[in-house]
């Protein structure tokens, strides 16, 4: 949806055939449904951009001509190494093989390529359409010119490419999201906190700034400079700090209590609707996120 709103020609192959054909009609009430409500992304209409959405049969079909390839099988290293092994022997020149893993970095499934130089990954945050930052990471053996193009194709189609120059555990964004999820687990297993209002403590508290606002800077803005910041806080911040203690494994009863804990506020039987006003939310902020940069740019 994202490569057609710009007005790329997108061809979609799944080893599962039949998830292709659910894939498509998902698609076509999906576009239906954002042009409805004034978020559907691009200049093209709903029907033109459906309309250059296919399905292909083989990989090879999908692959051969193709100027950039999005890989997004299951997050396993032995696949990815054997689906990489087959898309390298139809990727033409110029193509990129880019991968959404999340996990592994691309040096660990495409070391054996002819066109290794090729790979990069580009590392998506769900929902895409309505989160627009895009991981790039190379591997030791990718070209440059190849995190170029693919940064480049990320904001001509409305996606916030960063880039990473080497390979890190986790990439940058899960590290710094494994960070907050262990401390929120922390406070909630040590029955500091309850769920609902460590919950809060994001939505109704860091969150509404870092939507705007990057975690350093809001230290610059909340003192007379990072140094003044650094001079105040960072001695208080190094000693909250090491009272962190190790990292919690999160299984055993624990995560049970926090499983039944989080599915009073949302039940399994209603995911699909909690997904839905989540997509809802996320399209307003991204819209107002929007609306206020190109005022910003006009001023
Ligand atoms: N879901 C997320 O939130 C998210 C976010 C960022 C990155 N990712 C990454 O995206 C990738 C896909 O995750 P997902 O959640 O979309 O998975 P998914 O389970 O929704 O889809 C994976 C698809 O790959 C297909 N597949 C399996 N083997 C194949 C093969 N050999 N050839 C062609 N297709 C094959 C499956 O049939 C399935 O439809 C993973 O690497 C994941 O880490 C996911």
């Amino acid at each position: 949806m994202l490569f057609a709103s710009t007005g790329y020609s997108v061809g979609i192959y799944d080893v599962e055939s039949f998830k292709v054909d659910e894939a498509l009609a998902d698609i076509k009430i999906q576009l239906q449904k954002l042009k409805e409500l004034g978020y559907l992304r691009g200049k093209l209409s709903e029907t033109e951009q459906f309309n250059l959405i296919h399905k292909c049969n083989t990989l090879e079909e999908c692959v051969s001509g193709s100027i950039h390839v999005q890989e997004c099988v299951f997050e396993n290293v032995e696949l990815k190494k054997k689906v990489f092994k087959d898309m390298d022997k139809y990727v033409s020149k110029n193509g990129v093989l880019c991968s959404s893993t999340s996990c592994f970095p691309a040096s660990s499934f495409t070391d054996e390529l002819v066109h290794r130089s090729q790979v990069v990954v580009g590392h998506p945050v769900n929902p895409p359409y309505y989160v627009p930052l895009v991981e790039i990471v190379p591997a030791p053996w990718t070209d440059p010119s190849v995190v170029d193009k693919t940064r480049a194709l990320m904001a001509e189609i409305g996606q916030k490419p960063v880039v990473l120059k080497k390979e890190l555990p986790g990439f940058a964004l899960n590290r710094i999201q494994y960070a907050l999820i262990d401390e929120c687990y922390r406070i909630y297993q040590d029955g500091i906190m309850s769920l609902e209002d460590i919950e809060t403590s994001i939505c109704d508290g860091l969150g509404l700034r870092y939507a705007f606002i990057g975690p350093l800077e809001t230290c610059h803005l909340n003192a007379e400079g990072m140094r003044d910041y650094c001079n105040r806080y960072g001695e208080g911040i190094y000693k909250v700090s090491q009272t962190f203690g190790p990292n919690p494994l999160m299984e055993g009863e624990e995560l049970q209590r926090l499983d039944e804990d989080i599915c009073k506020i949302s039940p399994l039987e209603k995911m699909s609707e909690r997904r839905q006003w989540r997509d809802a939310r996320l399209s307003a902020l991204s819209k107002m996120k929007r609306v206020l940069e190109e005022s910003e740019k006009a001023q």
